[in-house]
């Protein structure tokens, strides 16, 4: 019967359809990011799922409707295997868009091997232009690193590169002109995240949390047009300004509404898959990666599993599930 569900998308309980799977592969991070891992990363990548358990788990997921896959970590570039495994999992038939999310640490040289695997879609975490800042809230001194890998993905024609940049009250507050400047010069998007409270981050996030109204007000101010929402593209709201080039996306894990248009599912670099970003579980679906012939059987599973996804989060109640920090689950 599920030889005849190719690419019909499984719902869950509240009618939303999942097409997006963010995939991390490792849980290993070689960046301190205050709000993350201020002590590092004591992860090692040997846990994660091998390229052939990926391959089994990317073939059931696009024949249940799964269209896009984001490779994230910790820091997915440490997988040593990195360009093979993208190489695969763009090939398997259903997988439309293969994008990445990195700290951008090895895009120098990585950017045109990816770009050669068949990634489209590059987001890159960068939370201060200041290179001093930059070794402050990561432990590396490597802002103008990054920011060359990005340049260099721009020259090979990445057909979507995103800034990422996590709000920071004491920290990148007063740098939005300077990323509204890097926005308009590169035509990129850059999008603002607000800070989000983990098990591990409560002292950071009862500092440093600040709402993104103070962005959307000097969007506003500045006459960049918020755009019309659709799901598909993504969490994010997006502006853009009649006379410069580049987009301004805010992306606020807070509002009521943010889970309604929930379409994505979440596989750890273990194989387990995790119905929400703050939920209270894992589902370990490794036992089930082994060989193909247990496709049906790990299908019929996810789709069983999909009916406990629960309605929204609940964030705002204090409750961030055993989220220790995003860097277990690729954000
Ligand atoms: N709050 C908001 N964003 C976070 N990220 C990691 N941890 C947090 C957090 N607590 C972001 C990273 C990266 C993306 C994968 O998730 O900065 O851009
Ligand atoms: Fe690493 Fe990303 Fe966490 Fe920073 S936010 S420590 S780059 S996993």
């Amino acid at each position: 019967m599920l030889g005849t569900m190719q690419n019909t998308p499984v719902e869950d309980s509240t009618g939303r359809q999942f097409t997006y799977l963010r995939l991390s592969i490792t849980d290993a991070c070689n960046f301190r990011c205050v709000y993350c891992l201020p002590d590092g990363s004591h992860s090692c990548s040997s846990a994660a799922l091998s390229s052939g358990e990926t391959e089994h788990l990317v073939t059931a997921l696009t024949e249940l409707g799964i269209q896009k896959i984001r490779l994230t970590g910790g820091e997915p570039t440490l997988r040593h295997d990195l360009i093979d495994l993208a190489t695969r999992i763009r090939k398997v038939s259903g997988v439309e868009k293969l994008g990445i999310t990195t700290n951008g640490y090895r895009l120098r040289e990585l950017a045109r091997p990816l770009r050669d695997a068949g990634i489209e879609g590059l987001n890159v975490s960068v939370d201060t232009l200041s290179q001093k800042r930059f070794f402050v809230l990561t432990g590396h001194d490597l802002l103008n690193q990054v920011l060359e890998g990005i340049e260099t993905a721009q020259s090979l024609r990445f057909p979507s590169i995103k800034i990422n940049t996590v709000l920071m009250k004491n920290y990148n507050i007063s740098e939005l002109d300077a990323f509204f400047s890097l926005a308009k010069s590169t035509g990129f998007c850059v999008r603002f995240i607000e800070l989000m409270r983990t098990q591990s981050n409560k002292e950071f996030f009862d500092q440093q949390y600040i709402s993104s109204e103070l962005v959307t007000r000097k969007l506003e101010e500045e006459g960049w047009k918020r755009g019309s929402y659709h799901y598909a593209g993504g969490p994010a709201h997006e502006y853009t300004h009649p006379i410069h080039p580049g987009t301004i996306g805010i992306i606020t894990p807070y509002s009521k509404d943010f889970c309604l248009s929930c379409n994505r599912l979440r596989v750890t670099s273990r194989g387990e898959l995790r119905l929400c970003l703050f939920g209270n579980r894992n589902y370990p679906l490794r036992q089930l990666l082994k060989t193909p012939d247990q496709k049906p059987e790990l299908q019929a599973f996810i789709i069983r599993l999909l009916k406990h996804k629960p309605a929204s989060h609940l964030l705002s109640e204090g409750s961030y599930g055993n989220t220790t920090n995003l860097a277990a689950f690729g954000g």
